[in-house]
């Protein structure tokens, strides 16, 4: 089967991203959320990457154009995603409600149409299950900011196929991405060693050991990382941070995943990082 449409489900940073990278690779994609706000909110983010790159001189306006006009934007999951050969779900990191969006899929889609999720660490078997094509239904986990950043971790479920595994990998090409392979395991491999370390970060920051700013530049000029693991978490969402951090915690079991107390408290006061204006940093000013 050629690949070319695309249908990704979920218009916040990470679905706005991987629709983004779809388009500029030349699919014909259409970004779905639950309410209209939310979809002008996808993309308009994307309208915003693509003019930072035109003022960057990286593409033309009318290259952004073309790119733009490759994107629909809709709440319908039927027209959203009745001819799509790819459905990436982006949406929500909770079981119950993937497992009824794909519910809902299975009997909307076509039915040589592939399932991914971009799930940060949840089940692939478990998704899989609800549908009739468990063998076509993949993890296709990427990275925030999704434009910059080049990795995929492709996790097959406890039946994936491999003709599913290579047309996954083939449209991880397409994007310009590399994919690695990874096993079905909470967190996969990356957010397994990078969400523990956000988390200790965030527990040095508790007990008073550091303040923000000089647990960021430990990490930053210390370890080399690009940036701080408490404007990491802002960047990613305190919310996701500990949605993920709690999956761990269940099911491998060991207290070393426990969520940090301070975490719970910001995402309980609504300090939920870059997308709500204030987390570890103020971004409203
Ligand atoms: N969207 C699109 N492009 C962006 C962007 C965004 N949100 N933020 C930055 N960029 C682009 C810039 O336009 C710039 O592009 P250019 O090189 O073409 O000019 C490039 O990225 C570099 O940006 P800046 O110069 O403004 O800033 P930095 O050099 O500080 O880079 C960064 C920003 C790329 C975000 C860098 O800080 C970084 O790599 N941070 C680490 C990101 C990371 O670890 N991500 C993984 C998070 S975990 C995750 O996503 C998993 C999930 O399951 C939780």
């Amino acid at each position: 089967m050629e690949m070319k449409k695309v249908t990704v489900l979920g218009a916040g940073i990470m679905g706005a991203g991987i629709a983004q990278c779809a388009a500029q690779a030349g699919f014909e994609v259409t970004l779905r959320d639950m309410e209209d706000r939310f979809v002008e909110n996808g993309l308009t983010t994307i309208k915003s990457n693509l003019d930072r790159a035109v003022s960057k001189a990286k593409m033309t306006a009318d290259e952004a154009d073309v790119v733009m006009d490759r994107i629909t934007g809709t709440t319908d999951l039927n027209m959203a995603a009745r001819d799509a050969d790819l459905v990436i779900e982006a949406i929500i990191e909770i079981m119950d409600v993937k497992k009824q969006v794909f519910r809902e899929l299975d009997t909307v889609c076509k039915k040589e149409a592939l399932f991914a999720s971009n799930t940060s660490g949840l089940s692939i078997t478990e998704m899989a299950s609800v549908t009739g094509r468990p063998d076509q239904f993949i993890g296709m986990h990427f990275f925030n900011p999704v434009p910059v950043m080049r990795l995929v971790e492709l996790i097959r479920g406890f039946v994936t196929s491999d003709d599913t595994l290579n047309m996954a990998k083939d449209f991880v090409e397409k994007i310009n991405k590399t994919a690695i392979e990874v096993k079905e395991a909470p967190g996969f491999a990356v957010n397994r060693i990078l969400c523990p370390m956000i988390n200790e970060a965030i527990f040095v920051l508790a007990e008073g050991i550091a303040a923000p700013e000089d647990i960021d530049n430990a990490m930053t000029l210390g370890a080399n990382h690009p940036i701080g693991p408490l404007a990491l978490a802002d960047m990613v969402g305190l919310d996701t941070m500990l949605l993920v951090l709690e999956g761990f915690h269940k099911e491998l079991g060991e207290d070393k995943y426990r969520p940090a107390p301070l975490l719970r408290k910001m995402v309980r006061a609504g300090y939920l990082g870059r997308k709500s204006g204030k987390g570890f940093y103020d971004y409203t000013k």
